[in-house]
C-alpha cells in the first residue's frame, strides 16, 4: 500500500517497510541548504509557467501560471476539486509535469517529456493535511530526521529552535502516539522546516484542529516561515485563512485561476462576481444600465464600463448597508423596514424588506457591528457604502 501523504524533504512516496520503521531506502537533499540570503534573494522561490494537467480526460489543472518570491506566502484558495491540491502535487513533483514550466530557485526542475526532477531533489519542504511521523522516532527524532548532513549539535539545536517556536520543546522526548493530533500537526511543520527549503509546499496544514487551536498553530506557522523567509505555496479552501496567512492569494475556480493579488485587492478589487461571493454571502441585485448607473431598490448604484441599456447584476456585501432607525409608526407597507434581527456575536445580521422609489422591494441582509436588535417592523433608512458594492454584467 502507497502512503502519499508523508512529510519532509526527502522521498515521499512512503511504501509499507517505509511506514513500519525501515527507512533505509529514503533520500534526501540538502545541496541548497547553505544558499546565502544574497543568493537567495536573487532569484523567485518558484514559478509556474502555462502549467495544465489532466488525469485522463479530466483537466484538473488549466494554464495556471504563478510566481513566489522569496519569504512570501501565497495562499491557493478554492471551492473543493478545483485543482489546487494537484497545483501544488505538480510543484512538488509528485505528478509529472504534462504540460508548462516549473522552475524553483531559478532552476528549471520541470519540462514536460524532458525533465523530471524527483521530489527530493526539489529542496522544497510538503506538509500534507495528515501529516504521518515516525511512530518510532521521537519527536526530536522526527525533527532532526533530514538533517544529517550537518554536525549533531547543530542539527539538535535547530530542531529544538523550531519546535520551540511552534510550542512542542517541552514534547521532544515524547513518542507520536502519546501526543494530540494539532501537536502531531505542530511537529510535522517542525519536521517539514527544519532543513529550511527554499520553498514550502502545505496542502490544508491546519484543516484537522480546532478553531482555536487552529488560529494559534496558524500564527506560530506565519511567524516561523516569516523569520526563515522560506517562501510558502498553501492550499486552504477557507477565505479567512487565506487572508491571515497569505502575502498574495491565488482564487482558483475549475483549475484556473480566477484572480490573484493581495487579500486587500481581492476584497476590495475583485474582477469577477465569484471572487466577491467566495469571500461571503451577498445581496444580488439586478437592473438596467441608465445614465451610467443602476438603479436598485436602495438607491442608484454607479456602473462604469458598463453599456448602456444593458442588465447588470449588482453585488452588495451586508456590511455595505448602513441601517438607520427612523422615529416614525411602524408601518410596515410605506418604509424599509425590520423583518427580524439576530445576533451574531461581534456583529448583528438584519433581514430587511427595503422598498426602492420605483415601488420595488427587495429583502436584503445586513450585517453591523456589536448588538443592534431593533425589532420587526422597525421603518428604517438604508445607505450604501459604495466601497462594498461590486457591478458586472448580468450574464458574467
Ligand atoms: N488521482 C486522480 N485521478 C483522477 N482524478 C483526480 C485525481 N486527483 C484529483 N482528481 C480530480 O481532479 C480535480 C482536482 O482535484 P484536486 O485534488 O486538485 O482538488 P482540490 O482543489 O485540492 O480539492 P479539495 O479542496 O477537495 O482538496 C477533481 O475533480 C478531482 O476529482
Ligand atoms: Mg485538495
Amino acid at each position: 500500500m502507497k502512503n502519499r501523504n508523508a512529510v519532509g524533504l526527502f522521498r515521499v512516496t512512503m511504501t509499507d517497510d517505509f511506514a513500519s520503521g525501515d527507512v533505509s531506502t529514503m533520500t534526501y537533499d540538502l545541496d541548497m541548504l547553505e544558499a546565502t540570503p544574497h543568493a537567495r534573494s536573487r532569484a523567485t522561490a518558484l514559478e509556474m509557467h502555462h502549467v495544465r494537467h489532466a488525469y485522463g480526460s479530466h483537466v484538473a489543472v488549466d494554464d495556471v501560471s504563478l510566481d513566489l518570491a522569496p519569504g512570501e506566502v501565497v495562499c491557493l484558495l478554492g471551492p473543493s476539486g478545483c485543482g489546487k491540491t494537484t497545483l501544488l502535487r505538480v510543484a512538488a513533483g509528485l505528478e509529472k509535469l504534462q504540460q508548462g514550466r516549473v522552475v524553483i530557485s531559478g532552476r528549471d526542475i520541470g519540462v514536460p517529456g524532458r525533465r523530471h526532477v524527483p521530489p527530493e531533489k526539489r529542496s522544497v519542504g510538503l506538509s500534507f493535511q495528515d501529516s504521518a511521523l515516525f511512530p518510532h522516532l521521537t519527536v526530536l527524532e522526527n525533527v532532526t530526521f533530514g538533517l544529517e548532513a550537518l554536525p549533531v549539535r547543530e542539527r539538535r539545536e535547530r530542531a529544538m529552535e523550531l519546535l520551540e517556536q511552534l510550542g512542542m520543546a517541552t514534547y521532544a522526548k515524547a513518542y507520536p502516539h502519546m501526543l494530540s493530533g494539532g501537536q502531531q500537526q505542530r511537529v510535522a511543520l517542525a519536521r517539514a522546516l527544519a532543513p529550511a527549503p527554499q520553498v514550502m509546499l502545505l496542502d490544508e496544514p491546519f484543516s484537522s484542529l480546532d478553531a482555536r487551536l487552529r488560529d494559534r498553530i496558524r500564527d506560530d506557522t506565519l511567524h516561523v516561515l516569516k523569520r526563515l523567509g522560506t517562501g510558502t505555496l498553501l492550499v486552504t479552501h477557507d477565505p479567512e485563512e487565506a487572508m491571515f496567512m497569505a502575502d498574495r492569494i491565488a482564487l482558483m475556480r475549475d483549475g484556473r485561476i480566477v484572480q490573484m493579488g493581495t487579500p486587500q485587492e481581492l476584497y476590495c478589487a475583485p474582477v469577477h462576481p465569484f471572487v466577491v461571493t467566495f469571500f461571503g454571502a451577498v445581496n444580488e441585485l439586478q437592473g438596467e444600465v441608465r445614465e451610467g448607473h443602476v438603479q436598485t431598490p436602495i438607491g442608484r448604484v454607479a456602473a462604469p464600463g458598463l453599456a448602456e441599456g444593458s442588465r447588470a447584476q449588482v453585488l452588495v456585501r451586508p456590511e455595505a448597508l448602513r441601517i438607520h432607525a427612523l422615529d416614525i409608526p411602524d408601518d410596515a407597507h410605506r418604509y424599509s423596514h425590520v423583518i427580524m434581527a439576530k445576533l451574531l456575536g461581534s456583529s448583528s445580521l438584519l433581514h430587511l424588506c427595503a422598498h426602492g422609489e420605483d415601488g420595488r422591494e427587495a429583502h436584503l441582509h445586513a450585517r453591523v457591528p456589536g448588538v443592534f436588535l431593533p425589532a420587526p417592523k422597525q421603518p428604517v433608512q438604508i445607505s450604501l457604502d459604495p466601497s462594498q458594492v461590486f457591478v458586472f454584467p448580468a450574464d458574467l
